[in-house]
């Protein structure tokens, strides 16, 4: 079992395939791309398999997120997905990407078993969506998305970023859309994970400017009295329900005490917390032969090294040394 010092037990592995991506959205990384991790310092589709058998066989995890950088531009993804799909007990299998290639995927993804994908999209106008991303594929984006849902990687989770005078006139209309599509609608607050640090608290559209800009059109009740366990979103019953939109708030109300995540980079290093600035390296224990039971104890050394909290309010904050798209989603 992964167990932190406050008692929180992580069952939910992100794993990060690439550092790569096709899209260079302004929140995320610069029009040049970044330092890629090279070659050789990537875990091989053996090593992920591996890493994921220990954390699902010695280590409790049940669900199995692969994400990015763009996940999509692995080659071998299917192949990581059927023999994650595979191990005995099989974890949940889910994959977050920005949707470009997902149109020529989506079937093969989910007879390998994949379960279901969130896929990112910002805006309805391609205009916009060039602007935000830097690249013209919006319609590449809602290909994939209808592929998804055509495919039944249900339910279709659907996150947005706003960034303020760009798309943050849209939450209304992206929420109609949705309804429309059958998709779950999140909306995700910018956080500090940039390539670039210039993430700033002022430029951030919160989770209450959300909800008030959605209420002008929609009525929204909290979808239960209950705690929202360990789920990042919290979930609003669109006029009435079944319908929800979701409020990825990690800034503003986060939800740290709860959270059950551990991460895998795509070189191999354990993270306890998206912004931690320690990682544990597993790679090199790894290629050095350890056993599965060695594994483990490293990892829940990793883990058990893992702060309360993110530290966003901390004044003497600091991002982590890798951004986002390096650490994984
Ligand atoms: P579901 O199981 O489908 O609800 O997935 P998810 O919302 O956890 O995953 P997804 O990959 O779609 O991530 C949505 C947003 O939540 C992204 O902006 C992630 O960076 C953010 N997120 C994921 N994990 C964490 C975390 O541990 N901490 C914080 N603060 N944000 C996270
Ligand atoms: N803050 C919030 N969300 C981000 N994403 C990427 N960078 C950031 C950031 N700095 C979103 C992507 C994608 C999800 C994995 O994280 O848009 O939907
Ligand atoms: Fe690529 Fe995701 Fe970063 Fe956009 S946010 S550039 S889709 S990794």
């Amino acid at each position: 079992m992964l167990i932190d010092t406050y008692g929180r037990v992580a069952t939910d592995l992100r794993v990060s395939l690439t550092d790569r991506c096709n899209l260079r959205c302004t929140y995320c990384m610069p029009e040049e791309g970044l330092q890629w991790l090279a070659k050789p310092d990537l875990l091989t589709d053996d090593e992920i398999v591996r890493m994921v058998r220990v954390a699902v066989t010695e280590l409790g995890v049940k669900d199995v997120r692969f994400t990015g950088g763009e996940p999509l531009l692995r080659p071998g993804l299917v192949g990581i997905v059927e023999r994650c799909a595979a191990l005995d007990p099989r974890p949940r299998l889910s994959l977050t990407t920005n949707g470009i290639g997902l149109r020529r995927t989506a079937a093969a993804l989910r007879d390998a078993g994949l379960d279901r994908v969130n896929v990112s999209l910002d805006t309805l106008r391609p205009e916009v969506f060039h602007t935000l991303t830097r690249r013209d594929r919006h319609h590449d984006v809602i290909a994939g998305l209808e592929a998804a849902g055509d495919a039944g990687l249900r339910p279709v989770k659907v996150n947005t970023v706003l960034m303020r005078g760009i798309n943050d006139d849209e939450a209304p209309d992206l929420l109609q859309w949705a309804l429309d599509h059958s998709y779950e609608l999140r909306f995700i607050e910018q956080m500090p994970l940039d390539a670039q640090h210039g993430w700033q608290r002022g430029d951030m559209v919160t989770a209450d400017e959300i909800l008030t800009a959605l209420r002008t059109r929609f009525d929204l009740r909290p979808e239960g009295d209950s705690e929202r366990g360990s789920a990042p979103a919290e979930r609003w019953l669109v006029d009435g329900g079944p319908a929800t939109v979701g409020v990825i708030a990690s800034v503003t109300r986060p939800f740290c005490r709860a959270c059950d995540r551990t991460r895998l980079t795509a070189d191999g290093q354990v993270r306890n917390c998206l912004f931690a600035r320690e990682e544990s390296d597993l790679r090199t224990a790894l290629r050095a032969g350890a056993d599965d039971a060695e594994m483990a104890e490293r990892w829940k050394a990793a883990m058990w090294g893992k702060k309360a909290g993110s530290g966003l309010d901390d004044p003497a904050f600091l991002q982590p040394q890798r951004p986002m798209s390096a650490i994984g989603g």
